[in-house]
C-alpha cells in the first residue's frame, strides 16, 4: 500500500495517455446516461446565462442538455482526445462551448464562478478525490449546486477489476491496460466508495437529496476491460454549497 500523494505523482503523468487512448479507440459517441436526465432537470433551477462547469467531459454526452438549457457551458478534461471529441460532438449539434485541457485537482477558474458543477464517472478515477472536491467548493458560487456520482463498492464489476488490477489502497485499484497502448504502460485508477468515503469527500457541502445508490445500465460499444456486465452501481451526489461555519 502506498500513500495517496505518491500514487497521484506516479499516476498523474500516465492517466491522460490512458484516457487519450480510451477515447481514440471508440468509434461511436457515448449514449447519455440517466445522469443527463437529472442534469437537465436541475438546469431548470439555474438562471439561463449562469456559468456551468463539467469536470471530465469525456465525449460530451452530458453537455448537450446543458447547452439546450441556455447556460454558459465550460468543461475541463485532461485528455486532449476527449476535448476534441466533445467539441466535434457539440459543434455537430450547433453549440459552441468553452472546453479546456486541465486537471480536476487544479481548476483554472476564479473563486465562486459557477452556479452548477457536474462530474459524472470521474470521482472513481481520481487518486485524491478530496482535492478535486475542495477545488469544486472553491470555484462554486455560494448556494451553487453540484451533481456528481461515485462508483459504489457494490458495483458488479468490482470483482473483475480486482482480478485485473493491483489493489494499491483499500477499494482502490490500479489497472494496467496493455490492450490500449502497445509498448507503453498506461494506467487507470478505479476507486469504489462506501458511504463513509463519500461523506469524507463532501464536507463543506449540504445534500439536496439524501446520499443514495442507483443502478445504470450502459449500452452500446463499451471497451473490453470496462464491463463484464453493463450494469453499474453508483452513489448519487446531489449537493449544494453551504457556508462553512
Ligand atoms: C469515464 S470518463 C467520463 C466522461 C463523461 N463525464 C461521461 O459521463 O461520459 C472519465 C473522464 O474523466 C477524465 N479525467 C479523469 N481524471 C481526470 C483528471 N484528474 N482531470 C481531468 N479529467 C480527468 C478522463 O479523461 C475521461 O474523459
Amino acid at each position: 500500500m502506498i500513500d495517496m500523494s505518491s500514487l497521484a505523482q506516479c499516476i498523474d503523468p500516465l492517466a491522460p495517455l490512458f484516457w487519450d487512448q480510451f477515447w481514440r479507440v471508440r468509434s461511436a459517441f457515448l449514449v447519455p446516461g440517466v445522469e443527463a436526465r437529472d442534469i437537465a432537470e436541475k438546469c431548470g433551477s439555474i438562471r439561463p446565462g449562469n456559468a456551468f462547469l463539467e469536470i471530465g467531459v469525456g465525449d460530451g454526452r452530458n453537455l448537450l442538455v446543458v447547452c439546450q438549457a441556455g447556460l454558459r457551458v465550460h468543461g475541463i478534461d485532461f485528455s486532449s482526445v476527449a476535448i476534441a471529441r466533445a467539441k466535434a460532438r457539440l459543434q455537430k449539434e450547433g453549440f459552441s462551448v468553452d472546453l479546456e485541457l486541465g486537471s480536476a485537482g487544479n481548476l483554472p477558474y476564479p473563486d465562486e464562478h459557477f452556479a452548477f458543477i457536474t462530474a459524472i464517472d470521474v470521482l472513481n478515477h481520481l487518486p485524491e478525490p478530496e482535492v478535486c472536491m475542495a477545488e469544486v467548493h472553491r470555484v462554486l458560487a455560494p448556494e451553487g449546486r453540484v451533481y456528481a456520482n461515485a462508483l459504489s463498492v457494490r458495483d458488479p464489476n468490482r470483482a473483475m477489476v480486482a482480478s485485473l488490477g493491483r489493489e494499491v489502497a483499500h477499494n482502490l485499484y490500479q489497472l494496467p491496460s496493455p490492450e490500449y497502448e502497445s509498448g507503453q504502460e498506461v494506467s487507470c485508477i478505479m476507486r469504489y466508495y462506501e458511504i463513509e468515503d463519500v461523506k469524507r469527500i463532501i464536507g463543506g457541502f449540504g445534500c439536496e437529496t439524501p446520499l443514495q445508490e442507483y443502478v445504470r445500465i450502459d449500452g452500446g460499444d463499451l471497451p473490453p476491460f470496462s464491463s463484464v456486465t453493463h450494469e453499474h452501481v453508483f452513489w448519487r451526489l446531489d449537493l449544494r454549497k453551504v457556508a462553512i461555519q
